[in-house]
């Protein structure tokens, strides 16, 4: 087996450790925290009480498939915890998300929830964020528009696409480019310019959220607080 599976599997069990019955746990989406809900419905089935709340609707199939209780996001009053997944991590635990699509929800669950466990494998650990290019989430109408903004920021940015004709449609029916920035230098502010521009929904700069980061690396756990 490829060891960024075993590392990201490693990283989605160990988050599993930090539930206990009774909570509600926001599940976030992409292929670590696949794992971690192949962990947490092992657990359900040996008696865990949760209900999840995902960030995704293929997080939502899988975790309804696997037998994980789902819980309507508008009748909940609190997220305990929120366990998510991250494409790039600095030292500040300032993150990068999207490259699955899911920065939105992804995003409204995780700010929603008392705490934050990011779950990776250690080749996202970075020392600075910007390699990785930037998902922004925008909407379809005058998407040219809104890259040209974007661009003036010296990036240019990529409509995201599943094939040459066809292109990406998030969960919640807008557009995704990927901007790749190369280096940022100040995620924070970064992040608070473009979601100024008008057409732009909300980017993938996670900053100043994540409360743990548990990295996988030669199929033990890193636990970073
Ligand atoms: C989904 O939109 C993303 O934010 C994911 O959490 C992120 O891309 C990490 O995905 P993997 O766990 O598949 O690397």
């Amino acid at each position: 087996m490829d060891y960024s599976v075993i590392n990201k599997r490693a990283a989605g069990a160990a988050a599993v450790d930090y539930i206990v019955s009774g909570m509600t746990v926001g599940l976030g989406s992409g292929s670590t925290v696949d794992y971690m809900l192949d962990k947490l419905a092992e657990k359900v089935k040996e008696g865990l009480k949760v209900q999840g709340v995902p960030t995704s609707k293929k997080t939502e199939k899988l975790a309804k498939h696997l037998g994980i209780p789902i819980v309507d996001f508008a009748t909940i009053t609190k997220v305990d915890l929120a366990i998510d997944g991250a494409d790039e991590v600095d030292p500040s635990f300032h993150l990068i998300k999207g490259g699955g699509g899911s920065l939105v929800r992804e995003k409204i669950v995780d700010a929603n929830a008392q705490q934050l466990i990011i779950i990776i494998d250690e080749t996202k650990k970075v020392p600075q964020l910007g390699t990785y290019p930037l998902p922004i989430e925008i909407v379809p109408f005058g998407w040219q528009k809104t890259a040209e903004a974007i661009a003036a920021f010296g990036v240019e940015p990529k409509l995201r696409k599943l094939s040459e004709q066809d292109v990406f449609v998030s969960d919640n029916g807008n557009y995704i480019l990927d901007c790749p920035f190369k280096l940022i230098e100040d995620p924070h502010s970064l992040h608070q310019q473009l979601k100024q521009l008008v057409g732009v929904i909300e980017t993938g700069l996670f900053t100043s959220m994540a409360d743990i980061v548990i990295a996988g690396e030669e199929g033990k756990v890193e636990k970073l607080t």
